[in-house]
């Protein structure tokens, strides 16, 4: 078994003549939170993919340790952007196939209790039997969220997992994930276009420019010790200004 680290090695992406992401480099390291942040449109979410194992660089190389990333794994996880979710399927059903299909170790009984679990984590106990067109899109991407930490994958690949929650929610499933990944350590790589969020979330956070010829122009370091809660008067104010300034000027250009 290979480590959980990310290598994105010189890749390009072109449809047709135009080139979404000119040539573009990125290591991620085995147990680091990385946020991807950018404009609408250019290309975060077809890096995740290429990471996830489902569409392919025109040029390059994306591997997960030292294996080139040929198709999806089990030591990879992703929730979409669109929630992608099995219409036919309850939210239990959902978060139970997933786990028949990526964890085929376990027996129906373990992945009863799995899913239980994650259902509660979620706060959707009550859903658990409604199937996606009667759960809200906030809910659908908490199963989508349930279903990939249920799994629990070595690299988790997230694309703005949290865009339709309310702030509230929002919130708690932000500490939730920050929780998940203290304890287990895996390899995060997260799309996000919340500044705030990629500062109370992150390790690192690659900011990329708008498409076409897209590629990712800084790589800031979040260096705020956690917890980091919104604290505005605490010890870290003064570099979390900073930080969040330098992130919007990157994003204006
Ligand atoms: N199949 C396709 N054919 C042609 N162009 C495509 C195709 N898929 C994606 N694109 C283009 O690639 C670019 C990057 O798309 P992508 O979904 O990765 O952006 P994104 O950064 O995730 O945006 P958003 O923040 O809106 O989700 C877009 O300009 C999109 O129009
Ligand atoms: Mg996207």
């Amino acid at each position: 078994m290979t480590d959980s680290t990310v290598t994105i090695n010189e890749i390009t992406k072109s449809y047709g003549t135009t080139t979404i992401i000119a040539p573009t480099s990125v290591t991620v390291e085995e147990g680091e939170f990385v946020c991807l942040l950018g404009p609408s449109g250019c290309g975060k979410s077809t890096i995740l993919s290429m990471v996830a194992g489902l569409s392919f660089p025109s040029t390059g190389s994306v591997s997960a340790g030292d294996e080139v990333i040929t198709g999806p794994g089990a030591d990879r996880g992703m929730v979409f952007q669109n929630h992608a979710l099995l219409p036919w399927m309850t939210a239990r059903g959902n978060i139970e196939f997933g786990l028949k299909s990526a964890r085929p170790e376990y027996s129906s009984s373990e992945r009863r209790t799995i899913a239980t679990q994650w259902l509660e984590k979620v706060n959707l106990s009550h859903a658990a039997e409604r199937r996606p067109a009667r759960l809200s899109g906030g809910m659908q991407q908490r199963v989508g969220l349930a279903r990939a930490f249920a799994i629990d994958p070595s690299i988790l690949l997230l694309d703005e997992p949290f865009g339709a929650l309310d702030a509230l929610t929002r919130r708690q499933l932000q500490l939730q994930l920050l929780q998940v990944w203290e304890a287990s350590r895996r390899t995060v790589v997260m799309v996000t276009h919340d500044v705030e969020e990629a500062i109370l979330l992150a390790d690192r956070v690659l900011v990329m420019a708008p498409s076409p010829d897209s590629t990712v122009i800084a790589d800031i370091r979040i260096d705020i010790p956690r917890p980091r809660m919104e604290d505005e008067q605490g010890e870290h104010a003064g570099r979390k200004a900073e930080l969040r300034q330098q992130l919007l000027d990157l994003l204006q250009h």
